[in-house]
């Protein structure tokens, strides 16, 4: 692997490499992405086999412009051609469906962008790119089914980061990037975070320094009736009700206490547990001494399935409990967590309170944490204002689930 900087010989570097079907970690103003040209297949297969990612896990096509999106997604001509970006041939391949007739033809067992979403896709396109908000849209045709897992919609981002831009521009065609992680792992926010993970796997990495926001896209999915967000992220759920006031949001619950021993399920984690409790939970002695009651039960009956780590399996439940952090946000909440002397260590989010600064910080601790001596991570939710949400459904991912 090279590490490549932000000039425009290093810029140009990257492009070449993406134009003929190397992978290249690239930031975004969210996370790092493991990018390959959506053209070339051997880019997109491997992509998946650095990451080890599944394959039925869709990618993320990134593009240069907002215009590009028409190159991407089949949106229904009728509407569609009246808005600036109208409808148009594929960025940077020779193109099959330059005409709606063939484009409409080819698409018409695929689902339509329903026409009241397409009102809403021009407002959003000019209210939010370039900007961390993913749309799924229903496909062109010529889009292939390793980007999009065989479905027949595919997810579309203009980044923010002028250098993600660049670098796209750069290359002349699209890209398709999942976070430059490993499948299962914490998204990398650094050059650093990648060069650990995938270092040995990818051609290149540009190092554009710590990601300015540090959640990835909110995902919104207009290719069904009611505009729906799959994921929320660093777009502000506020900010997307403005333009649609009735969005359809799935919650994310707390810790649930199993009714018997089973399982601990992490599909996504730092290498050490994450328990995350619910409101206010880091200052409940009961149910912190209850989920710890449980997770013994349950490592007695299934010790190896805590952790992603042989190491820590092998360690055993005793450790959960010997060092334990508690993730708390804004002083006053520090304090009390404090106060209980139920956790080693408290460390702050975001002392003032801000849920940007949180957001920044969160990926980069655990990243820290996981590396570092303690047993378990503990958080609660944050207040769900602005990223506050995206927060919370990053720690319920990153958190273990006890089945029974
Ligand atoms: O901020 C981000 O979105 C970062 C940066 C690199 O752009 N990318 C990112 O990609 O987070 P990834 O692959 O880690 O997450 C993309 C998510 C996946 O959970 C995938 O299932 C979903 O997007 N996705 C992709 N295509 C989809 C589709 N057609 N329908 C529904 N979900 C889709
Ligand atoms: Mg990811």
């Amino acid at each position: 692997m090279v590490l490549l900087k932000n000039t425009p010989h290093d810029i140009a570097c990257a492009g070449e490499a993406l134009r003929t079907g190397k992978l290249v970690a690239i930031p975004t103003e969210t996370v790092y992405g493991l990018a390959g040209n959506i053209w070339i297949e051997s880019a997109i297969a491997g992509i998946f086999k650095a990451k080890e990612r599944p394959s039925f896990d869709p990618l993320i096509v990134h593009i240069a412009n907002p215009d590009d999106v028409a190159s991407i997604a089949a949106i229904d001509s009728n509407e569609a051609s009246n808005m600036h970006f109208g409808t148009k041939g594929d960025a940077g391949q020779p193109d099959v469906t330059t005409s709606t007739a063939v484009n409409l033809s080819t698409l018409k067992d695929s689902p339509r962008l329903p026409s009241k979403n397409i009102h809403y896709l021009e407002q959003l396109i000019d209210a939010f790119w370039p900007g961390p908000l993913t749309l799924i849209l229903p496909r062109r045709p010529s889009i292939s089914n390793l980007v999009t897992s065989g479905l027949d919609t595919v997810a579309i981002r203009c980044p923010a980061l002028p250098l993600t831009r660049d670098i796209i521009l750069s290359a002349g065609v699209p890209v398709a990037a999942p976070s430059a992680n490993l499948f299962g792992r914490l998204s990398p926010t650094t050059a650093q975070h990648v060069a650990e993970q995938l270092g040995d796997r990818i051609d290149f990495i540009i190092d554009g320094g710590q990601t300015s926001i540090g959640v990835e896209s909110t995902i919104l999915d207009l290719a069904s009736e009611t505009p729906t967000i799959l994921r929320p992220g660093a777009l502000p759920l506020e900010a997307l009700q403005k333009i649609i006031p009735k969005l359809k949001i799935h919650e994310r619950k707390a810790f649930e206490l199993p009714t018997a021993p089973g399982q601990l399920l992490s599909h996504y984690a730092p290498q050490k547990p994450l328990i995350y409790v619910s409101a206010d939970g880091l200052t409940n002695r009961a149910e912190i001494s209850s989920i710890l009651k449980a997770i013994d039960a349950t490592l007695q009956k299934a010790p190896a399935t805590l952790c992603q780590t042989d190491e820590y399996a092998n360690s055993g439940h005793r450790t959960v409990s010997s060092y334990k952090i508690a993730l708390t946000f804004g002083a006053n909440r520090t304090q009390e967590v404090q106060d209980t002397g139920l956790f080693e260590e408290v460390i702050d989010l975001s002392p003032e309170g801000s849920d940007l600064q949180a957001a920044v910080k969160l990926f980069s601790l655990l990243h820290e944490l996981e590396a570092g001596p303690c047993t378990s991570i503990w958080a609660e939710p944050l207040p769900t204002i602005g990223l506050g949400l995206a927060i919370n459904d990053r720690l319920y991912k990153a958190s273990v689930k006890l089945t029974s």
